[in-house]
């Protein structure tokens, strides 16, 4: 009943009954990147997952006009403005050339955005300033007396209990974030207010009755925990005088809108606000940020849209980070890992499959680089390329095409077993664990469960070897009538596993998987998840592939790393 089903879901001939019609339109967004310092590998992780996302909607409901994809930098804020003096750089010299690289790594890396914004276009300001404009004309805006600390690395204010007193490098007691850990220094000034505490109630009832609205759960929970306590209103702008680096409060130039006031709008510039083609794309939108700015993002960010008028967004989805040695990355402690660096040694693909199958969004993740060679080599050159290259090499399919698959052999009742039978219990587990698969990944991918998607894909292809193995096909003749029938139906099964596998590996290894599918003849429009009818003969039905030409052999699917790179043995030597 499963199998029957689940081959409905994806592999049915006539209309996917009962499946939900996903959303028309999906907006999918990575946090904007502060170009204080170049990128590392946790913001490519931030891109990739955003990227994943997409990619496995695109697969899902293909059509472009469908899903849109928007990642930028952020290039406001004291931070820039101290980063820009300390390099000797006008702040928009220093925004250009690290915005520049950004775009040059998430290129590399094969981030499949369609927009990209920076917060110093003119569009932005025109959005961030009408969207102030908004804010005053409902009554969310006084100006007054705002005291407290302020965190120029993590861009906000805290209040008294999150600032402790650490030994500086010079040997005096300096305050600092108790989170971050970063230096925080005493500001009192005039500034605009937000009334973020009339918005208390609303926020937590849309998450009580938006369970799906942070993902995963236990970040939810911290946010309505978080709102359980006092919530202060927020100050959004500083001093000119102070701040320069920013957008000017309209009719106010003696103040800047605070930072991330301007940045969190990104979501809106992006889209058209305050134009109203916004509107058909908002609150479609599935943000994905890490842990650190779940607060901006949770809290501030609907309270300011629902201020505006606006509803918050669809999702949150939020990850953990990437640490070193079980270490903070930092510039300071010169443990940055740099992401251009790991997709030349890796690959791209091997790179992005390496993050989105150890990255679990629920906790840190240590990165180092034996790590990498192990997983990979283990996985995709063993694993997933033995497999291709077993199922495709010419000595065991000399005649280089999708072979015939035998009914008699292995007929799709498994209890009904016949002279001709020689379908094992083992193999129709295989059949049922594949047929299920796509489902599987689907909701794995509706949890922000990615690393849970590759996983399961693992676990199968380990299955499809174990089937190959049990079959032997290389001990069976092509010329015997006893054998041929069942060796074509073995290498059928096998091909049609990877044809699931390469499928649903399009949106973290792309470029993987358009060689593997290629190899198997399968062509660009068989390749979205409405295509994938799996194993179609053995629930009767006919094969578009079988008999079909296989594509060109081109080399290894993924050479191993542990021989082909020599800097490896260098790393261990030093
Ligand atoms: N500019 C703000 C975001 C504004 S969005 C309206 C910002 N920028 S950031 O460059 O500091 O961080 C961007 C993203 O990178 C965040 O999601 C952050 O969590 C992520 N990461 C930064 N360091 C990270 C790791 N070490 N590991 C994983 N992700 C990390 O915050």
């Amino acid at each position: 009943r499963t199998r029957a089903l689940c081959f409905r879901r994806y592999g049915s001939y006539s209309p996917c009954a009962g499946v939900d019609a996903p959303d028309l339109r999906a907006y999918f967004t990575t946090p904007i990147f502060y170009v204080n310092a170049a990128p590392h590998i946790g913001h490519l992780y931030s891109a990739l997952l955003a990227d994943a996302l997409c990619r496995h909607r695109r697969l899902r409901v293909p059509g472009s006009a469908s899903t849109r994809f928007s990642t930028g930098t952020d290039e406001h804020g004291l931070k820039i403005q101290q980063a820009a003096a300390s390099a000797g750089l006008a702040p928009i010299e220093l925004c250009d050339q690290v915005s520049a690289q950004f775009q040059q790594l998430f290129r590399e890396a094969g981030i499949s955005s369609t927009d990209f914004i920076r917060t110093t276009e003119a569009r932005h300001r025109l959005a961030v300033q009408h969207f102030w404009g908004v804010l005053e004309a409902r009554g969310l805006l006084y100006k007054g007396l705002y005291e407290g600390w302020y965190c120029a690395s993590d861009e906000c204010f805290l209040p008294e209990g999150k600032v402790v007193w650490q030994l500086g490098p010079t040997g005096d007691s300096c305050p600092v974030s108790l989170e971050s850990g970063h230096p925080v220094s005493w500001t009192k000034e005039e500034n605009y207010i937000f009334r973020l505490s009339q918005f208390q109630e609303p926020l937590q009832r849309w998450l009580r009755n938006h369970p799906q609205a942070i993902t995963p759960e236990p970040f939810r929970q911290a946010v309505l925990q978080w709102l359980e306590e006092e919530l202060p209103d927020l100050s959004v702008s500083r001093r000119s005088s102070h701040l320069h680096w920013g957008i000017p409060v309209p009719g106010d130039d003696s103040q800047t809108i605070y930072v991330w006031l301007d940045a969190l709008v990104n979501y809106l510039t992006i889209i058209g606000y305050p134009d109203a083609e916004f509107k058909s794309w908002w609150p479609s939108t599935s943000h994905i940020i890490g842990k650190d700015i779940l607060k901006f993002h949770a809290i501030y960010w609907p309270a300011l849209l629902l201020g505006a008028g606006l509803r918050p967004p669809h999702r949150i989805y939020v990850h953990s980070h990437w640490t070193v040695s079980g270490q903070k990355m930092s510039k300071s402690l010169g443990n940055v890992v740099d992401p251009r660096t790991c997709l030349d040694r890796y690959t791209v693909d091997g790179f992005r499959y390496f993050l989105l199958r150890q990255g679990v969004p629920n906790w840190d993740c240590d990165y180092y680089d034996e790590k990498v060679v192990k997983l990979l080599d283990s996985e995709l050159a063993d694993a997933l390329g033995g497999l291709l290259n077993r199922c495709t090499a010419s000595r065991i399919n000399p005649s280089g095409i999708y072979p015939t698959f035998c009914t008699a052999c292995f007929p799709s009742e498994p209890g009904i077993t016949r002279p001709s039978t020689r379908a094992q219990a083992e193999d129709y587990a295989l059949v049922s664990a594949v047929a299920t698969l796509p489902k599987q990944v689907e909701d794995y991918y509706d949890n922000f469960q990615i690393y849970k998607a590759l996983e399961a894909v693992s676990i199968c292809v380990r299955q499809t070897n174990g089937f190959v193995q049990r079959h032997a096909p290389w001990k069976l003749n092509w010329e015997s009538p006893a054998d041929a029938p069942w060796l074509g139906t073995v290498l059928h099964v096998a091909l049609e596993c990877l044809r699931v596998f390469g499928t649903l590996l399009q949106p973290v290894t792309p470029s993987l998987a358009d060689k593997l599918l290629s190899r198997l003849g399968v062509s660009a429009t068989e390749r979205s998840l409405g295509e994938l009818y799996f194993l179609p003969r053995f629930y009767g039905h006919p094969s578009p592939f079988e008999g079909r030409k296989l594509g060109p052999e081109t080399g290894l699917l993924f050479p191993r790393l542990d021989q082909s790179r020599a800097w490896l043995v260098k790393a261990h030597r030093t």
